[in-house]
């Protein structure tokens, strides 16, 4: 019988990186002034592959970039805005909950979203379709209620036009 590595060994020697991945990270090292700079743009471009940064990607981010592992954390949660334990949606919404949104009734559309979709805020449906958001200002308040989803910022939102966006989404 051959040698085998136990599980643990085998998992932490998988990395999470792809070398596209970290050739687009180093590829950024020569535009910033320096290497702890990089960190949010690291972040999206694993984001942008995986749908979210598992705390291994950290480490690996951390390990490029000559810094702590909690320092590529810090900024992580910071921006609030990277999933950790499990990938987003496919297509991830966010309505805006902000003043101009909140008085033109985005806290109805949250709710019918939350409603339709069956979960809360913050959220993925269980076939990984959607995750749904509650955003501040998306710079849109001349066409509250706004919602930004798949790269589109939705203006003058109503029930009915949110029920066909999100019947879009595969
Ligand atoms: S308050 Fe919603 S887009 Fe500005």
């Amino acid at each position: 019988m051959g040698a085998r590595h136990p599980p643990y060994l085998m998992a932490t020697a998988e990395r999470i990186l792809t070398d596209e991945m970290v050739a687009a990270i180093q590829a950024l090292l020569p535009r910033y002034p320096t290497r702890q700079a990089v960190t949010l743009p690291a972040l999206h471009i694993v984001n942008n592959q995986l749908r979210h940064v598992p705390l291994a990607a950290v480490v690996e981010i951390a390990e490029l970039l000559e810094l702590a592992p909690a320092q590529v954390q810090d900024t992580l949660s910071f921006y609030g805005f990277f999933k950790q334990d499990a990938p987003h949606g496919r297509t991830r919404a966010w309505i805006c909950r902000s003043l101009s949104c909140a008085l033109r009734g985005s806290e109805s559309l949250i709710e019918h979203a939350q409603q339709k979709l069956g979960i809360a805020s913050g959220e993925t449906t269980p076939d990984g379709r959607v995750t749904l958001e509650e955003a501040e200002c998306l710079g849109g308040c001349d066409f509250a209620p706004c919602m930004l989803a798949g790269g589109q910022l939705h203006k003058n939102l109503d029930t009915a036009q949110l029920d066909r966006i999100i019947d879009t989404w595969e």
